[in-house]
């Protein structure tokens, strides 16, 4: 698998809207040649596959991010749906076990241009007083190794992760291991909702390959000069 850090495109816009003629028109102000696109559960629930292809006839290589998490027969149908779509990308959730984990790898690695699939691991949200309430006594650190070390094993490209999380994790895999991490601030840009963000130049110093970002994109005045600025700072740094 190709090291993110030769790639392009390492910017993925995530277009977080309730509506799918929301999330084109942002598009059309984007640059497929650019970046690529997230489409999360609530846009894919309101809008469906159509969206997908929508945004595939306009160029635009699509990460669907819906965190399957299943029966390893379930979850291998719903991966084989999301490969038939053409997604550049897509994801699980770690924790359906090593089963589940392999039984979506090798839906995707039927297709002769196959879909990267990644796996979440813990999710931010989870502090570890509400992991142990859920029965999970490691602390969320050493939860995101296991987990990170069960979806290497299991065969799959990456993980989604933390830009903190990204330096340790490039250290034990290596370089073909893909590290999708959200969380992204430009330097001096509004944190909004998240807590510790990195700037995008921190994040791929940390061994990133791809950097999701939404609002400091979506937001803007100017996406794509916002774009090209980001683009601009993580040029040339390698990991
Ligand atoms: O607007 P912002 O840049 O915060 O958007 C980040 C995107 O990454 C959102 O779609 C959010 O759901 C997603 N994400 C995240 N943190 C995670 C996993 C996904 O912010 N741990």
């Amino acid at each position: 698998m190709t090291s993110g850090s030769a790639d392009s495109k390492r910017i993925i816009v995530a277009l977080d809207y309730p509506d799918p003629a929301q999330a084109l028109a942002m598009a059309d102000r984007l640059d497929s040649t650019l970046c690529r696109v997230k489409i999360g559960k609530e846009l894919f629930t309101r809008a469906g596959p159509a969206l997908v292809e929508q945004l595939s006839a306009r160029g635009f290589e699509v990460f669907l991010d819906l965190k399957f998490h299943d029966i390893p027969n379930t979850v291998a149908a719903a991966c084989t749906a999301a490969a038939d779509l053409g997604v550049w990308m897509m994801n699980v959730h770690a924790q359906g076990g090593r089963r589940m984990l392999e039984a979506a790898r090798e839906s995707v690695e039927r297709f002769s241009s196959r879909p990267r699939l990644i796996a979440v691991t813990v999710l931010t949200s989870l502090d570890d007083a509400e992991l142990r309430e859920i029965g999970f006594h490691d602390s969320a650190a050493m939860l995101v190794e296991r987990l990170a070390a069960l979806t290497a094993e299991s065969g799959l490209d990456g993980v989604v992760c933390s830009a903190r999380e990204a330096a340790s994790l490039r250290a034990r895999h290596g370089a073909g291991f893909t590290l999708v991490t959200p969380g992204i601030r430009p330097g001096g840009g509004a944190q909004d909702d998240q807590r510790r963000v990195m700037t995008p130049a921190e994040a791929v110093r940390n061994g990133s390959d791809y950097l999701v970002i939404g609002r400091p994109i979506t937001g803007a005045a100017d996406p794509v000069a916002v774009l090209h600025a980001i683009r601009a700072e993580i040029a040339g740094i390698c990991n």
